[in-house]
C-alpha cells in the first residue's frame, strides 16, 4: 500500500513585490523568503499532510537533490512531513533545483517562476533501476504521481503500466510538454489547469476539431471546458482504469469527470478569500485529491475537500509550508 511521487524538488527563492521592474529598471521589492518547493516535493508534502490522521499507508518520494545545503534542507522538510525519503538521491557536483519566484502583490498574489532544474535533471531511470525501486517497496494498491519537472515522466509511466498494471497513474502535465497521443492513454487520473487543458487539446486533435474546441471555450467558457473535460475522459485517458479528468479553472473553479461518473461535475468558486501567495496552490489541490481518491472518497467529495485545502494554502506565503493538514481542512469546512 502507498503513494509514490516521482518528481522535482526545488529550493524556492521568493521575492514579494508590488510590481515587477521594467527591463533596465531597479525597483525595491517588499520582502524576500525562501521556501521548500518543486512540484514533486509540494505534491508529496500535500499528500502526506492531507492523509487522514490515522492513515497507515506510506508516502514516498523518488527524485534528486544536489549534495548541498539547499538539498539537505529539502530532505529535512520531507522527513518532518513523515515522507519516506530513502529514494531521494543527493547527486554530487550538481546544484539542488532552484525556483526564482516573483509574487506580484498588486496582481492578487500571482506569480512568475524561473526554474533552474539542477539535480532534478538527473531523475532519469533505466528499466532495471525502476524495477529495483518499485519492486523493493510495492504491493498491490499503489498510486504513482508524476509531473513534468523531471526529464522523462513518460518512460516511467510506460514502465509502470507494463510492469505494475494494477497501479493507478496520476499525471499533472506541468510545466506542459506535448506528448504523443498514446502516452495520454497511460494516465489514469489527469489533472490540468485551464491553460494546460488547451495545450493537451492542441497536441492531440487536428485542425477542425481543435478549432471547434477553441470556439466553444471562447463562446461559453465553462460550457466549453466542460465539453473538453468530457472529451478527455472518454477519448484520451486510460479507459481500462478509472479514467478520471480534472480541470481547474483559476485557483477555485473545478470540472471533473470519470468513467464511473461521466457527467461532468462543476464546483463553482469559493469567494471572499484574501490571497497572499498562490504558489503551490495547484500542488496542494492535486495532493488532496490524490489522498481522497486513494482513501476511497467519491470524486466530487475529494474535489471539494481539495478545493478547501488549496484555498487555505493561498492565504499563507510559500509553497510546501503553506499546505494545511487534514484536520485544518476539516476545521475550515466545519466537518471535524
Ligand atoms: O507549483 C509550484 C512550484 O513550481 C514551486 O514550488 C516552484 O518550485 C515550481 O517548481
Ligand atoms: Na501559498
Amino acid at each position: 500500500m502507498g503513494i509514490t511521487i516521482v518528481g522535482s524538488l526545488n529550493y524556492d527563492l521568493v521575492t514579494f513585490t508590488s510590481r515587477i521592474p521594467d527591463s533596465g529598471e531597479t525597483f525595491r521589492a517588499s520582502n524576500f523568503e525562501t521556501h521548500a518547493g518543486g512540484k514533486g516535493l509540494n505534491q508529496t508534502v500535500a499528500i502526506s499532510r492531507l492523509r487522514k490522521p490515522n492513515a497507515d499507508y506510506p508516502v514516498r518520494m523518488i527524485g534528486n537533490v544536489g549534495d548541498d545545503s539547499f538539498g539537505r534542507e529539502l530532505l529535512d522538510v520531507l522527513s518532518q512531513n513523515k515522507v519516506d525519503t530513502s529514494h531521494v538521491g543527493a547527486l554530487a557536483g550538481v546544484n539542488t533545483g532552484v525556483a526564482n519566484i516573483i509574487v506580484e502583490q498588486e496582481k492578487g498574489g500571482q506569480n512568475r517562476i524561473l526554474i533552474v532544474e539542477g539535480a532534478n535533471g538527473g531523475t532519469v531511470y533505466t528499466s532495471d533501476e525502476l524495477k529495483s525501486l518499485f519492486d523493493s517497496m510495492y504491493s498491490q494498491k499503489e498510486m504513482v504521481v508524476l509531473q513534468h519537472e523531471i526529464p522523462d515522466p513518460v518512460s516511467i509511466m510506460k514502465w509502470v503500466n507494463e510492469n505494475k498494471p494494477g497501479y493507478q497513474i496520476v499525471y499533472n502535465p506541468s510545466p506542459f510538454q506535448p506528448l504523443k497521443r498514446d502516452s495520454w492513454a497511460l494516465v489514469d487520473i489527469l489533472v490540468v489547469n485551464e491553460i494546460e487543458a488547451l495545450q493537451v487539446a492542441q497536441c492531440t486533435y487536428d485542425g477542425n476539431h481543435l478549432r471547434s474546441i477553441k470556439d466553444s471555450v471562447n463562446k461559453d467558457f465553462i460550457e466549453g471546458y466542460k465539453q473538453l473535460c468530457k472529451l478527455f475522459q472518454a477519448d484520451l485517458v486510460n479507459e481500462n482504469k478509472s479514467a478520471t479528468v480534472i480541470i481547474t479553472l483559476g485557483v477555485k473553479r473545478r470540472l471533473f469527470s470519470s468513467k464511473a461518473q461521466p457527467d461532468v461535475g462543476y464546483l463553482p468558486a469559493v469567494t471572499g478569500i484574501k490571497v497572499v501567495d498562490t504558489t503551490g496552490a495547484g500542488d496542494t489541490f492535486l495532493g488532496a485529491v490524490v489522498t481522497q481518491l486513494y482513501e476511497g472518497e467519491q470524486l466530487a467529495t475529494g474535489i471539494s475537500f481539495a478545493t478547501t485545502a488549496s484555498s487555505l494554502a493561498i492565504q499563507k506565503s510559500g509553497a510546501a509550508e503553506s499546505i494545511p493538514s487534514h484536520a485544518e481542512v476539516n476545521a475550515a469546512t466545519g466537518d471535524s
